[in-house]
């Protein structure tokens, strides 16, 4: 769609860069690793501003240092103005741990053990206000922000931190152009109606202020469609994909995103990852390697994947001593009792399988939780099949990054209720995360497929993964705003 690129303003609660203060107080900055960061950063190629919650000691330092928190960061031949937003730890704690990752995360991922939890009381009512107050900033700050451009920009606000946000800004400039994306998955209106009717209404509202909202998959635009029947007031219309609310068209939109696979390849290539792959190839001796590559997350599925693999394992005693499983887990929410506890449980359970099947010369399943970005990226040259289980998720990269770097032609093993099954699911071996046999089964089916056809389906799942670079999801976006725009009669210049 052609028109002059237009000034972006990013909001997300992690932002792209992280500081932190070296021995002689300087403020050092890292960016953020990812196609996400790229593309928004692509984004901002006519200015614009990124919004973001100051999350680290470092992040703090930088906004009391700094008018506003505002500074200017060169990334990508892009120069944009990146503004932290710093908050009393109290608020972000109900804001970001109790509110977005204790409520929000897991009624969209289905987390709840639903006899026991969840029970909302008084701090929930709190956090609650917390959460308010966070994304009530948000777009204060966004509308400011705006005011120093000298055109309307478009608004690209991120995830379920902060879904009150279109809602916010559309009160403070009714004409903005927004768009929210979900990078989460989406519960269904049954489901949803766990959590308190006061918050749940808000969110959706709060969501439908928005002119365009994305999913990355269909069942989540679905979910969320189905989700606002219950809104009082609002229109839904199935077919045409979108709500009417107030007079107002809200479009629901499907862009499943990618990764950027150049400099990923780039890192694998790089001596360091070489001499990762050398250690790692050492450990693995003549064994078939299982690999799984996750953040430490309740609804990654890591328990029923060892215990997949226990069932695999007594049912086909003839591969102990051939296999092993390597997870390779970077810690994530541990102040959230939930995931300390599921940490623990994941350990215990590696440790039993261990003890019960391993013997002095084989040990079943080795347990790496740390960061550890550069050991993942070797890994990936390594496995022969790669386990992607989880419970439900938004889209799931891990799936798209193994099969780019992957040397042996090895197999995807794919929930299929991860978003990417819906993209890549005709070259995996789809698996049902709750079926503890099927998934021993797929096991099985992964290690004994023929060569020829491990070679059709990682060719395929690499075609697949680089026919839609992250740029691409950002342009679909930005044609679906300058659709709005137009409609609405403002000037395409
Ligand atoms: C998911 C969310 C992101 C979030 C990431 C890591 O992918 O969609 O918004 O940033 O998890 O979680 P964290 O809580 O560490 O930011």
């Amino acid at each position: 769609m052609s028109s002059h690129p237009r000034p972006v303003m990013v909001a997300s609660n992690r932002g792209p860069v992280t500081f932190r203060v070296d021995d002689a107080g300087q403020l050092q900055s890292s960016r953020g690793q990812g196609g996400l960061v790229t593309a928004l950063t692509g984004a901002m190629q006519s200015g614009g501003t990124w919004v973001a919650a100051a999350l680290t000691d470092g992040d703090r330092e930088m906004v009391a240092r700094h008018p506003e928190g505002r500074i200017q960061v060169k990334a990508d031949d892009t120069s944009y103005d990146l503004r932290y937003l710093a908050f009393p730890q109290a608020v972000f704690d109900g804001y970001y741990n109790n509110i977005s990752n204790g409520l929000l995360w897991f009624a969209h991922h289905y987390l709840w053990d639903t006899v026991h939890s969840p029970l909302f009381k008084e701090d929930t009512v709190q956090a609650w206000e917390d959460y308010i107050s966070v994304n009530r900033a948000f777009a204060t700050a966004l509308a400011e922000e705006a005011s120093r451009l000298p055109e309307p920009p478009t608004y690209l606000i991120q995830d379920y931190h902060l879904s009150l946000v279109p809602h916010f800004l559309r009160e403070l400039q009714p004409d903005a152009l927004i768009a929210h994306f979900s990078h989460t998955a989406i519960a269904g209106p049954t489901y949803l109606r766990i959590i308190p009717d006061r918050i749940r209404d808000a969110v959706l509202r709060g969501l439908l202020g928005a002119d365009v909202l994305g999913f990355h998959s269909e069942a989540w635009a679905e979910n969320f469609l189905m989700s606002c029947r219950y809104v009082s007031g609002a229109r839904v219309d199935l077919g045409r994909s979108r709500v009417v609310l107030e007079g107002r068209e809200i479009l629901v939109r499907v862009h499943p995103i990618s990764i950027d696979v150049a400099p990923m390849r780039e890192l694998a290539s790089s001596l360091q990852a070489r001499r990762l792959r050398q250690q790692l190839n050492r450990w693995r001796g003549n064994a078939r390697l299982i690999l799984r590559v996750d953040r430490m997350e309740l609804s990654k599925n890591i328990l029923r994947g060892f215990l997949a693999y226990e069932n695999f394992l007594r049912r086909h005693p003839s591969w102990k001593g051939r296999v092993k499983f390597l997870a390779l887990l970077s810690p994530s929410r541990q102040e959230i009792p939930e995931y300390a506890a599921y940490t623990e449980d994941c350990i215990r359970e590696a440790e039993r399988i261990n003890t019960e099947l391993g013997g002095e010369d084989w040990t079943p399943i080795e347990v790496r939780i740390r960061e550890d970005y550069l050991g993942a990226i070797a890994a990936y040259g390594l496995y022969d099949v790669l386990m992607v289980n989880p419970v439900f998720d938004g889209m799931n990269l891990v799936a798209m990054e193994g099969p780019v770097l992957n040397r042996r032609h090895g197999v995807l093993l794919l929930s299929r209720n991860a978003g990417a099954y819906f993209r890549l699911g005709r070259y995996a071996i789809g698996v049902n995360p709750f079926d503890i046999e099927g998934q021993a089964d797929a096991i099985s089916e992964a290690l004994e497929m023929s060569e020829d056809e491990r070679t059709r389906r990682s060719r395929g799942l690499s075609r697949l993964v680089l026919a839609n670079p992250p740029a691409r999801w950002i342009r679909l976006q930005l044609d679906d705003i300058e659709r709005v725009r137009r409609r609405r009669g403002f000037s395409a210049a």
